[in-house]
């Protein structure tokens, strides 16, 4: 097949672990017959550095046009004085609101190999493989805003009809996994919360009754993540809670630098990143885990061009690569050398089977 992908390397550590993906991607292009045709583009703190604009014009008119967006990691120290007029941050807000893309999906699993690098108890994080599905263009996030000297207001809401579509976004893909749906609120205390529940119930009795449902208050959700959290199928929450129980979820695999993310709309483009940040404090060392980036490009591949084998391919590949022992510094064994960024990328290309 052909298709356009544009890539957003971004700030920090973002182009390092890009190179790394992009080189996977062009492997599995090179194995399967696949053409792939990238552009980059500048986004983020580059952006605002070059156009004064963290998303440019011609930015969100290249990712219109894409049929999928790689990202590596935008901000910085730079950009993020609390004087700052633009931040790269509300590029990415603005990226995910005009592109439509409201379901972020957010995969856990522990790789056996990693039990011991969580800051858990191994007994606890070992077989671990959830799935949060995280609500991305509503709630706080994108409320209206005021601020003046003495006092400041961000409003959450949400529609009916937005939290419609995402339950049933989360209850499809519990249907292809165990078939169990954690819906995650604060109904004791926020109205949004309450239509989030009520509205939950109704669209899984009348489409899902096969899905088993379960509310739980967001507070009780963050301690049974750290104490069961084997027993997660798939969440579903909104925007604010889902960015930071999936931070929290992190660490049940060790590194923030491990996870990769989705983030869907109606049709089939796709925005794809690993959930890490942009890592000032490592950037340009070549020592950032890029795993997480190579881990998005499997997601890219599954959901925005349909390529489930060539996805599978990315996904065994790291697999391999982690269990033979190539990890970066976040995720080194004791008394074993680190991997750099791009022995961590050869690793994954020599496992399938490229020559990079
Ligand atoms: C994430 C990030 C973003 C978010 C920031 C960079 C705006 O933390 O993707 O989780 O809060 O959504
Ligand atoms: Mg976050």
């Amino acid at each position: 097949m052909r298709a356009a992908i544009a890539v957003i390397a971004g700030d920090g550590i973002g182009p390092e672990v890009t190179v790394e993906a992009v080189r996977v991607l062009l492997t599995v292009g090179q194995r399967y017959r696949h053409e792939f045709v990238l552009s980059e583009v500048p986004f983020g703190g580059v952006a605002i550095d070059l156009h004064g604009d963290p998303l440019p014009a011609e930015t969100l008119a290249a990712c219109r046009e894409a049929d999928a967006i790689l990202l590596g990691a935008i901000g910085g120290p730079k950009w993020s004085s609390p004087q700052a007029r633009v931040r790269p941050e509300s590029g990415l807000l603005r990226l995910r609101k005009e592109l439509g893309l409201y379901a972020n999906l957010r995969p856990v699993s522990v790789h056996p190999a990693l039990r011991g690098v969580s800051t858990l108890r191994p007994e606890v994080v070992e077989g671990v493989d959830l799935l949060f599905v995280r609500e991305l263009t509503g709630g706080i996030y994108f409320g209206a805003k005021s601020r003046d000297a003495a006092r400041a207001s961000d409003l959450c809401e949400y529609s009916a009809a937005e939290i419609e579509r995402i339950v049933r976004v989360a209850a499809r893909i519990a249907r292809t996994r165990r078939r169990r749906l954690l819906s995650i609120d604060k109904s004791n205390v926020l109205e949004t919360s309450r239509l989030w529940r009520e509205v939950c119930e109704r669209v899984m009795r009348a489409e899902f009754p096969d899905v088993q449902l379960e509310h739980m208050l967001v507070d009780s959700a963050a301690m049974n993540l750290l104490r069961r959290p084997r027993e997660i199928d798939v969440a579903v929450t909104e925007n604010m809670f889902g960015d930071i129980l999936t931070d929290e979820a992190s660490m049940l695999c060790g590194s923030l630098g491990l996870l990769p993310s989705a983030s869907l709309g109606e049709g089939k483009r796709g925005l794809y990143e690993p959930i890490h940040g942009s890592a000032p404090d490592i950037a340009g060392q070549g020592i950032a885990n890029p795993y997480g980036a190579i881990l998005s490009v499997a997601l890219l591949l599954r959901h925005s061009l349909q390529l489930a084998a060539e996805a599978r391919a990315v996904e065994l590949a790291v697999h391999r690569a982690i269990g033979d022992g190539v990890r970066t510094p976040d995720i080194a064994a004791p008394g074993h050398r680190p991997a750099t960024t791009r022995a961590a990328g050869d690793a994954v290309i020599a496992a399938l089977g490229g020559a990079g």
